[in-house]
């Protein structure tokens, strides 16, 4: 599925000094309604390290940290921050308007445990400092199917080890996706990386036996992924360990 493009400063994405552009979307401003539940652009990086202090939670230091990747507006990370008040929940997604409709939520519902953040996952190694999160979560990230766009996808070798940087041992990153070409693709990224993840366990086939995976619902099962199962479509996963 395309996706919106956030506007950037010319400075390289990866590049420690890049800069969000002034952002023209209404609800980049809008967002500031949410102070202390949703950071977008340069204040998700403000923290990096701290963010279990972000958290008006008692004992929130000790507590483990779990983030969504491409979150939409948050309905999987919601209902398990509903479901675990113990556990903290970020998620993140760089689309203006679906944080503001998540973080609108939150604050509707008084939730603690949940913060948004509206940025490029690109910039994850940024927003988060050494062996931070707990758990780590990738669900049907945009599978770019042409070859040209392949340079787009999300996994890949680089972000791997960005994300082995911002996850502490023995912590977790589970990927799910639809696409058997960018699953494909995945594993041959992680065949790389055997020096900092381990697969746990991979399937091809998530709900296989399951003849009520129709029923499944939020958050065993994301809205995308309700479509797939509706559809036919065989869901692929992958659990990482790391080392
Ligand atoms: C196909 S949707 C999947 C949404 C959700 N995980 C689900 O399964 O229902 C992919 C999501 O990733 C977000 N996304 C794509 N590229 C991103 C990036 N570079 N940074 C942050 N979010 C991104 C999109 O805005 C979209 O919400």
């Amino acid at each position: 599925m395309p996706s919106q493009k956030p506007e950037i400063s010319r400075l390289p994405l990866s590049h420690p000094d890049y800069r969000y552009g002034k952002a023209k979307n209404p609800y980049s401003a809008k967002l500031g309604e949410f102070p202390g539940i949703a950071y977008s652009d340069h204040e998700t990086e403000t923290h990096a390290g701290k963010w279990r202090e972000r958290f008006d939670v008692p004992g929130a230091k000790t507590k483990r940290l779990h983030v969504e990747i491409g979150c939409n507006t948050g309905h999987v990370t919601r209902a398990w921050a509903e479901k675990n008040p113990k556990d903290l929940y970020v998620g993140i997604d760089w689309k203006f308007k679906i944080i503001y409709r998540g973080a609108e939520k939150v604050s509707e519902k008084g939730l603690k445990n949940l913060l948004f953040f509206r940025g490029n996952v690109e910039r994850i190694r940024f927003m988060f400092g050494e062996g931070e999160i707990d758990a780590l979560y990738l669900y049907f990230p945009d599978p770019w199917p042409k070859k040209a766009q392949w340079k787009n996808r999300f996994l890949k070798e680089s972000t791997l080890r960005e994300a082995a940087r911002v996850v502490k041992k023995d912590g977790l990153f589970h990927v799910k996706t639809d696409h058997d070409g960018y699953f494909e693709w995945m594993r041959a990224a992680i065949a790389k990386t055997t020096d900092v993840w381990e697969i746990e366990r991979e399937t091809l086939d998530l709900h296989e036996g399951n003849e009520k995976a129709k029923e499944l619902t939020i958050p065993d099962v994301t809205l995308f992924e309700k479509l797939f199962i509706k559809d036919g479509i065989k869901i692929k996963s992958v659990w990482l360990k790391r080392k």
